[in-house]
């Protein structure tokens, strides 16, 4: 039987603009089981990130508004815990990681404090059990040289180090669900291939659930068990990878399997996605991907698909695949 670690159900997050307010996260359903990866992948501007610090309940700081849904955590709706009670669990059961380490870390706290404190906070560890437990997180992550590493601050540090040091912290309290915002974006490809491959090591030694954001879609091969892709802040597909990459449904991620490089041979032009995702102004009565559909029909201007299982374990978001 399945285990259920989050269940995300029919959630909107909205921001209001000149124009009105609009849906970042429009209707998204879906669960992460326990230990296992749910890759989120889409282009830039989606609601992946929204949807993420929505969980977080990290979203009213950005003046954005969760409108309806639940997010069922272990159990429990967090839409519905006071903001004390979703402190305990920020941090503590559910973990984020962010692209941009140099951003997350504290730049005037040793690296050592900054990964310690977290301890203190969330389970009352001090003294040198704490400083033992600080260490040990370090080498989990692979760093070498932990006792320097400790009393170094996060600039002496390079990219690559500091999203380790970023992963320690996000792991030092055992977090049962690790979220992870394309925490590999701004690194290069061998050192993005190492976290990768430590944060697979580190899901299966802990046994934890992850959501790994990211626009890669070779990204998401290496990490995730099952996939959603999104599109204007709605979820178009949803199916394991395996069945994704065998039997991609909707046009968009045919369209985003058929632009990854790997598909180019020498001499030929890049295919892409024509078009940029809508603005909330230029959203179509219809499918929201319609303008840049290779398949569009007539109805697919006026009505809005709903997502349907296809077949057990895939669902799809489009008219094409309607009786
Ligand atoms: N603070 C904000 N105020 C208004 N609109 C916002 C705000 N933050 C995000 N948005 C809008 O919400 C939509 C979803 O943004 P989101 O950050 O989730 O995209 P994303 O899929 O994570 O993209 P990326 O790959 O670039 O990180 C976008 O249209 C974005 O412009
Ligand atoms: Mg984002």
């Amino acid at each position: 039987m399945k285990d259920t670690i989050l269940e995300v159900k029919d959630l909107i997050t909205t921001f209001k603009v000149d124009e009105g307010k609009f849906r970042a996260v429009d209707e998204v359903n879906f669960t992460v089981e326990k230990g296992r990866a749910l890759g989120i992948v889409g282009e830039s501007g989606c609601g992946k990130s929204i949807t993420a610090m929505s969980i977080m309940r990290l979203i009213e700081k950005h003046n954005g508004i969760i409108e309806s849904g639940q997010v069922i955590f272990n159990g429990k709706d967090l839409l519905k815990l006071k903001e004390i009670d979703m402190n305990v669990i920020r941090g503590n059961e559910i973990s984020m990681i962010f692209q941009e380490p140099m951003i997350a870390l504290n730049p005037v706290l040793k690296i050592g404090n900054q990964i310690g404190e977290m301890l203190r906070i969330h389970k009352n560890i001090t003294g040198k059990e704490n400083k033992n437990r600080v260490l040990e997180m370090l080498k989990l992550v692979g760093i070498r040289k932990e006792n320097e590493i400790i009393n170094s601050y996060p600039h002496q540090l390079s990219g690559g180090m500091c999203q380790r040091v970023m992963i320690a912290m996000a792991l030092s309290c055992s977090p049962k669900l690790l979220i992870a915002d394309e925490p590999t974006t701004a690194l290069d490809v061998t050192i993005q291939a190492q976290i990768l491959d430590l944060i697979n090591e580190v899901k299966e030694k802990l046994d934890m659930s992850v959501i790994f954001i990211t626009h890669d879609l070779g990204v998401i091969c290496e990490v995730a068990d099952d996939v959603m892709v999104m599109y204007a802040g709605k979820v178009v597909e949803k199916a394991s990878v395996k069945e994704i990459f065998d039997n991609p449904l909707h046009p968009y991620t045919i369209g985003l399997i058929n632009s990854r490089p790997e598909n180019f041979k020498r001499g030929e032009k890049l295919k892409c996605i024509e078009g940029n995702v809508p603005k909330f102004s230029e959203l179509s009565a219809g499918c929201e991907f319609v303008d840049r559909c290779y398949a569009s029909m007539d109805i697919c201007k006026n009505s809005k698909p709903t997502l349907k299982v296809i077949k057990s374990g895939h669902e799809v978001r489009c008219f094409k695949y309607s009786e």
